[in-house]
């Protein structure tokens, strides 16, 4: 029987300390959304910042574009906040319409307002082992680990999952964290041979339970980052019930990844904020 690696009291623990900072600091950071087109699903992780950002003293400006905007609309709007001194972090929604080009956007945005971690000098940073701003949920992965004093360094870890939001900096970051880090895909050969190796096994796949017991080593920490639709329930890619018997650690979906992606976007903006006051001074 495993512990249940808490997201959700975590991710409360530290946008409280966050909160308590900002105010002693007198900070007032700032941060801007950029969401094109009304995706359910897009509309909800947008409100979800705000809540966040509103609980923690950090201002927020959502811009809202039609799905039918350019790539030029786009970049216009993310050029406006990258000129605002009062915007410390830009988050663009992800994904954008079809006709937007997603990744002209993406490296539009100042290195210093990418509070998600996707610009290119963002990710080289992190791959060079400097990182400044490292993808939310791969960096609040790494936080929750480090919450529960669980070692990496030494430790085999498998990542399924090769994305550039989440797959590829989580290998980066358990790399920079002196785990042994072997990144898994849908053209790996003998996939649970690989996972069953794991000492701490991620899955970023985005398949409902796709994860079986069989697959993971018995005392493995089991880090489930998918969010998929099952029979009208959230799940994630690991098949909880049976897999919590024999893991060590695992987390819930919901309640474990998400609430860290939100905390460590609020992180974040304010180390944004922090940098951008030290530079004018
Ligand atoms: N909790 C959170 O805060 C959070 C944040 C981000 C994402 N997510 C969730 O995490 C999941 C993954 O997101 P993503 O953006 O990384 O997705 P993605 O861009 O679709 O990437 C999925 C990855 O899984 C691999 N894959 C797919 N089927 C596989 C299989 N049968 N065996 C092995 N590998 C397989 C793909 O391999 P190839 O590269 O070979 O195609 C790809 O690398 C989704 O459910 C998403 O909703 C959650």
């Amino acid at each position: 029987m495993s512990t249940i690696l808490d997201g959700k009291k975590i991710a409360e623990m530290r946008l409280e300390l966050l909160k308590e900072k900002i105010e002693e600091q007198g900070l007032y950071p700032r941060l801007a959304t950029v969401i094109a087109g009304s995706d359910p699903a897009s509309q909800m992780y947008v409100l979800m910042k705000h809540k966040a950002c509103e609980r923690v003293g950090i201002g927020s400006v959502g811009i809202e574009l039609s799905g039918e905007t350019p790539t030029q609309g786009v970049l216009d709007a993310v050029n406006r906040l990258n000129r605002d001194p009062d915007i410390n972090g830009i988050l663009v929604q992800l994904p954008l319409p079809r006709q937007v080009e997603t990744k002209r956007v993406v490296e539009a945005v100042r290195p210093e307002k990418d509070v998600d971690g996707y610009h290119p000098v963002s990710l080289g940073l992190l791959f060079s082992g400097e990182p400044r701003f490292a993808p939310c949920t791969p960096k609040g992965i790494m936080t929750l680990l480090s919450e529960y004093r669980i070692v990496t360094e030494g430790a085999r870890a498998v990542v399924i999952g090769r994305s550039i939001d989440v797959g590829r900096p989580m290998s980066a970051l358990l790399t920079n964290a002196d785990a042994t880090v072997t990144v898994c895909h849908s053209r790996t050969k003998n996939l649970a041979e690989e996972t069953r190796r794991a000492d701490i096994l991620i899955s970023a796949i985005g398949r409902a339970h796709f994860v079986t017991a069989d697959m993971v080593k018995p005392g493995a920490v089991v880090i489930d980052v998918g969010i998929n639709q099952l029979d009208g329930k959230l799940v994630g890619d690991v098949d909880f019930a049976h897999v919590k018997e024999i893991a060590s650690f695992i987390t819930p979906v919901p309640g474990g990844v998400g609430p860290m992606t939100i905390a460590t976007l609020m992180e974040n903006t304010c180390t944004a904020a922090e940098e951008q006051a030290c530079r004018t001074v």
